[in-house]
């Protein structure tokens, strides 16, 4: 199982926290293990690939520390951040898809390792695995799944097609995150909080504060593309700006009227292909205030999703929960 790498390791935690922490998300990672394995080697290597590869289990974490908010972990608390993590790795081997990517986890992606083909069928396979897992939760788990991926693919369908016509782009980019990313991460809380015995009130809350975290978990991701290096996202810088993705800090350096943008503009108006035309828009927008004030909106994002939990009382888990939110929106992979 892969380390919870230092951004998400809760520095806040006491001793006692993490150690059902750690517990709680090992019995995650068997349960995927063994809901993944299929009776054909080939399918099992294939859904194994991305879950050993590594990855930062920022879903699991968070379900189980809404839990504690409530009565802690148990096992449909486990059942339900397992269905929430298969649901994101599903939707990791769509994404690469989509993007053209050839790295994640620091390993090859299952569409760069295998093929197309194969990366959407294990995909929809791991979807099924996770529905499969969140059915025995009951009705209502199952019908917050099934909305939740409709809003996920929604943002995922809307990510891939330009702003149309007459809406703001940045608004347009805004409810792009919100369904693609905000609304997994939401029911990754809202699950926590349900199958701990917590109160409807904290349920809303929770769910409350997963959407806005989820928010800025994607705004950071999209930092990221432009200012980390694979070493540490084990992904492939500036994937964006290759596919043509207008993220905030692009559509950022786009408004602006300063002629000394000109190259700039240019560089994102045209199709990014040669890496060299990549490596200098990174360049520049590495050094652009556009990039700076799409930080702004990352941390304000953070503090909004803090801002949900004003209503409870001090606790070892809401100290973690903050400390959560200041881990994601200074993350650098
Ligand atoms: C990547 O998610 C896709 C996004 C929603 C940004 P993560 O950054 O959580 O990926 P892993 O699970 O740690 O690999
Ligand atoms: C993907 O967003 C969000 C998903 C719903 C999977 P990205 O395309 O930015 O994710 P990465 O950067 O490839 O992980
Ligand atoms: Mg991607
Ligand atoms: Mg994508
Ligand atoms: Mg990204």
């Amino acid at each position: 199982m892969s380390a919870t790498p230092p951004v998400l390791a809760l520095p806040e935690a006491s001793d006692d926290l993490s150690a059902r922490l750690t517990d709680g998300l090992e019995r995650v990672e068997r349960m995927i293990h063994e809901r993944a394995r299929n009776d054909d080697e080939f399918i099992t290597e294939a859904n194994l690939h991305l879950a050993q590869a590594g990855g930062k289990r920022f879903r699991p974490m968070l379900t189980m520390l809404i839990a504690e908010l409530g009565e802690g972990v148990n096992d449909a608390v486990v059942a339900a951040a397992a269905g929430v993590e298969l649901t994101h790795l599903a939707s990791l081997y769509h994404d690469d898809v989509m993007d053209e990517a050839d790295l994640r986890r620091g390993a090859p992606s299952a569409n760069a390792r295998y093929d197309n083909s194969t990366a959407i069928l294990v995909g929809d396979l791991l979807f099924g695995t996770a529905s499969d897992i969140i059915a025995d939760l009951g009705a209502d788990a199952v019908k917050i799944q099934a909305q939740t991926f409709i809003r996920l693919c929604s943002g995922q369908i809307r990510d891939d097609r330009p702003c149309p016509a007459g809406q703001d782009p940045r608004e347009y980019y805004r409810g792009v995150l919100a369904d693609k990313t905000g609304a997994l991460v939401a029911t990754a809380a809202r699950y926590g909080a349900m199958y701990s015995g917590s109160s409807p009130e904290l349920v809303e809350l929770a769910t409350e504060y997963g959407e806005r975290l989820g928010i800025a978990f994607q705004l950071a991701d999209d930092l990221i593309d432009i200012s980390s290096e694979s070493g540490e996202t084990g992904k492939t810088p500036g994937t964006d700006l290759r596919e043509g993705k207008r993220t905030l800090p692009v559509l950022n350096a786009l408004a602006s009227t300063d002629p000394a943008d000109a190259e700039l503009q240019e560089l994102l108006g045209s199709q990014l292909k040669d890496p060299a035309r990549i490596d200098r828009a990174l360049e520049l927008l590495r050094a652009h205030p556009g990039l700076a004030a799409a930080r702004e909106e990352t941390l304000a994002m953070g503090r909004d999703a803090v801002e949900a939990l004003a209503p409870l009382p001090a606790s070892d888990a809401k100290e973690a929960l903050i400390a959560l939110m200041e881990g994601v929106v200074h993350r650098v992979g």
